[in-house]
């Protein structure tokens, strides 16, 4: 049995949480994308929302390196991906990769925490692109030095993940069953006394 992508968009909802923003809930990462191009304006919306993260001395160190479906840098990120990723990520309109500067702009000195901003800073993104009705999925598996060789990022730039970007696909156009079998698959969460604590190891009490 598969389900339609409305269908499933539905199945991975996380339950509704009082006073918790319903944004946070909704957003999944889908591996199947539908043959539909994010509007310009929508990817300047996105951006403009990943700018507005908080970092370290305000050093932005972020930079999004942004291939849209049929451009040289879309398929140089692409090239970069490991054969899991490519077998869903190729029905994906844009691909972005995320680089982070390791050194402060204003003294030159090493910024330990700009992986830690950049992940912000690409959580906003992908909630951004949840609020205009479109999905990410970010990914771990692609090839770093393949991916700085073909774009040509700096020595001093740190690589993150790439996001893949777009609307929602019909899981029955996955390459195979395992993948639409994890497509149908329920979301699923540590609780929170695994992940909060009052000292370590002792969950903290909190009102349920
Ligand atoms: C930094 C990062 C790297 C990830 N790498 C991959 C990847 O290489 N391939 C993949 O299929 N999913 C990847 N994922 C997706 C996660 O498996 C997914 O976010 C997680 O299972 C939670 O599911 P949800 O995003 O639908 O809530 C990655 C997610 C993050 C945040």
């Amino acid at each position: 049995m598969t389900l339609s992508a409305s269908e499933v968009n539905q199945l991975k909802q996380a339950p509704a949480t009082e006073d918790v923003v319903p944004l946070f809930l909704h957003r999944w990462s889908p591996r199947s994308f539908a043959d539909r191009e994010v509007s310009p304006a929508d990817l300047r919306k996105i951006f403009e929302a990943a700018r507005w993260s908080a970092s370290s001395y305000n050093e932005q160190p972020w930079r999004f390196l942004t291939g849209t479906r049929g451009s040289e840098t879309y398929d140089k990120i692409f090239s970069s991906l490991g054969d899991f990723n490519k077998a869903w990520a190729k029905t994906a309109p844009v691909l972005i990769l995320g680089a982070a500067s390791t050194k402060f702009s204003h003294n030159g000195a090493p910024n330990g925490v700009a992986l830690y901003d950049l992940g912000a800073a690409a959580q906003v993104l992908c909630l951004q692109a949840s609020a205009l009705g479109l999905f990410t999925h970010q990914m771990a598996g692609f090839d770093k030095d393949v991916a700085r060789k073909a774009l040509a990022i700096p020595e001093d730039y740190i690589l993150g993940a790439v996001i893949a970007l777009g609307h929602l696909g019909e899981p029955s156009a996955l390459a195979n069953e395992q993948m639409i079998n994890m497509e149908l698959a329920p979301r699923v969460r540590k609780p929170v006394s695994e992940i909060v604590f009052s000292a370590w190891g002792e969950p903290a009490k909190l009102e349920a």
